[in-house]
């Protein structure tokens, strides 16, 4: 669905344990992000991601919960969770909760009954599979050996997280239910009960887990779009106005099929690829054009995404998040600049992750709640340079904080040459100018030379505006023949100088000129 709001919005991923401890227990907890909300809304962007926040062992980050009505100790209370939601709204920002519905924890009340021998109410929630020779699973996706009962069951990702059962859309066995059975139609309606819940108390929508696959056997999504377009439709009518954000990574089954409002696109197309080896994060990425000849992939994409969910809602890019490794590892800050400069003012519907504003910096730390690699990303917001940097004041932090850059939103704030400024005046220039909104005009200037500059014109009745980017790292100059009327532009730029109408760029560099048209 099209929502005006979202046309300009940015959004801020916060990772709870680890934005701001307000307890001094050493984890973030919600009264901590309540304290930096005037940051958030300084920063300049309108909405916030919430990694989840429920009741949870933790064997996954929190992507494993056992109470979904209920905040989890380490964070708060459900009280501390409304009052966030009311406070940010209070600034013009809303907040999206992780909505984790294809698994529990395998510790979730619901799964330990399941377990059990007598049939019980719970007994057909998660996906069982008749097991009489347990130790001849050659399927790896189920497992045996913990429960009272004589079956093994789906595991969703992790081996502590069962899969809930909405169905197979093609069956093969009789232990297979059809979406349409009994107990997939309950556990829909558990989802839809939990999603009412959260919104009745505040909150404006959810980043929806792994959304392509609630319903299993279902290739092409036929099902999960099937799924997706109940649930969602069914709490619309309640709240017309939620959103609801898929990572399914296909805006044609989610928002164009489905009735998704926001799909995740293509993060890794910014600046990782994926190889043979698994995603490269340093020497290769798409736009920024390290290695010549990417960028054509991300622009495309990024032209085919914007087809895709015209009229029906948006595509999002998120330029890092909690499962990948941060974008500042092997890269500086001009570089990152030029990032930011493409991912805020291209056409989509952008998201920051928590400290990428200021460069935090990737750490090859031990792994803490299953994050394994996914940890060295999740370590603490740097606030400022004192104690644990201003992150908390205790003597034991639950993750460590980095130590070896002087790196903080302090030491950012007052320096107009910093990332921190950057990224603000560019959330700006995005949440301002109508020229930025998502469908405005989109216009490749130049392109060639493996994107060595990446030229686009964005445009709108009553405002214009030009993104120059120099991603590599050699001297350019580039005739700015293709802009009339320059004096009336104002410029914001990195690394370079524009005299009679050239810019000279050291490399690594960029430029927005923009104007209001009279
Ligand atoms: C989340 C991960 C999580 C996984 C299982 C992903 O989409 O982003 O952090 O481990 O789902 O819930």
């Amino acid at each position: 669905m099209k929502h005006e709001w979202l046309e300009s919005a940015v959004f801020y991923q916060v990772y709870p344990t680890s934005f701001k401890d307000s307890n001094g227990d050493g984890i973030g907890d919600i009264q901590g992000i309540i304290s930096k909300l005037d940051y958030i809304k300084d920063l300049g962007v309108n909405a916030i991601w919430l990694s989840p926040c429920f009741c949870s062992p933790f064997g996954d980050g929190g992507y494993d919960i056992t109470d979904y009505y209920k905040v989890d100790p380490r964070f708060g209370t459900n009280e501390d969770l409304i009052t966030f939601f009311e406070e940010a709204k209070k600034l013009g920002i809303y907040v999206l909760l992780d909505l984790v519905l294809g698994h529990t924890s395998i510790e979730h009340p619901a799964f330990k009954e399941s377990q059990k021998d007598e049939k019980n109410e719970f007994s057909d929630m998660f996906i069982w599979k008749p097991g009489e020779e347990p130790f001849n699973n050659k399927d790896n996706k189920f497992l045996s050996g913990i429960a009272e009962r004589p079956d093994m069951f789906m595991i969703n990702y992790y081996a502590i997280q069962p899969a809930i059962n909405y169905g197979f859309y093609k069956r093969k066995a009789k232990w297979q239910d059809s979406p349409d059975d009994e107990a997939p139609k309950k556990n829909l309606q558990r989802l839809i009960d939990i999603c009412e819940f959260w919104l009745g108390l505040g909150c404006k929508g959810f980043r929806v887990d792994m959304a392509g696959s609630m319903v299993k056997s279902d290739p092409k999504g036929v099902g999960n779009i099937e799924f997706w377009n109940k649930a969602i439709s069914a709490v619309k009518k309640k709240y017309p106005e939620s959103i609801f954000l898929s990572e399914w990574y296909s805006p044609v089954n989610s928002v164009k099929k489905s009735s998704f409002d926001i799909d995740f696109s293509s993060e890794y197309f910014l600046y990782m690829v994926w190889t043979k080896r698994g995603f490269d994060y340093t020497n290769r990425s798409c736009y920024l054009g390290d290695k010549s000849g990417y960028y054509t992939l991300a622009i495309k994409r990024f032209k085919r995404m914007r087809r895709v969910v015209k009229n029906k809602g948006y595509n999002a890019v998120a330029l890092g998040n909690h499962d990948k490794i941060r974008m500042s590892y092997g890269r500086d800050h001009d570089i990152s600049k030029v990032t930011f400069a493409f991912h805020l003012l291209a056409p989509h519907l952008p998201f920051v992750y928590y400290g990428d504003e200021i460069g935090i910096p990737y750490m090859k730390i031990k792994s803490k709640d299953g994050g394994y690699r996914r940890t060295g990303s999740r370590t603490p917001m740097q606030w400022d340079n004192t104690k644990n940097r201003g992150f908390s004041s205790s003597d034991e932090i639950y993750l460590p904080v980095d130590k070896t850059d002087c790196i903080s939103v302090k030491s950012q704030a007052d320096d107009e040459n910093s990332l921190l400024t950057t990224v603000k005046a560019l959330i700006k220039l995005k949440r301002t100018m109508k020229c930025f909104r998502i469908d405005s005009g989109f216009k490749i200037i130049k392109s060639n030379n493996g994107g060595n500059p990446l030229v686009f014109k964005r445009y709108s009745n009553s405002d214009e505006a030009f993104v120059i980017l120099f991603p590599k790292d050699e001297k350019h100059t580039l005739k700015l023949n293709f802009i009339k009327n320059i004096d009336q532009f104002k410029i914001i730029s990195n690394n370079l100088i524009i005299k009679d109408r050239i810019i000279e760029s050291k490399g690594k560099a960029f430029a927005v000129l923009y104007k209001d048209n009279p």
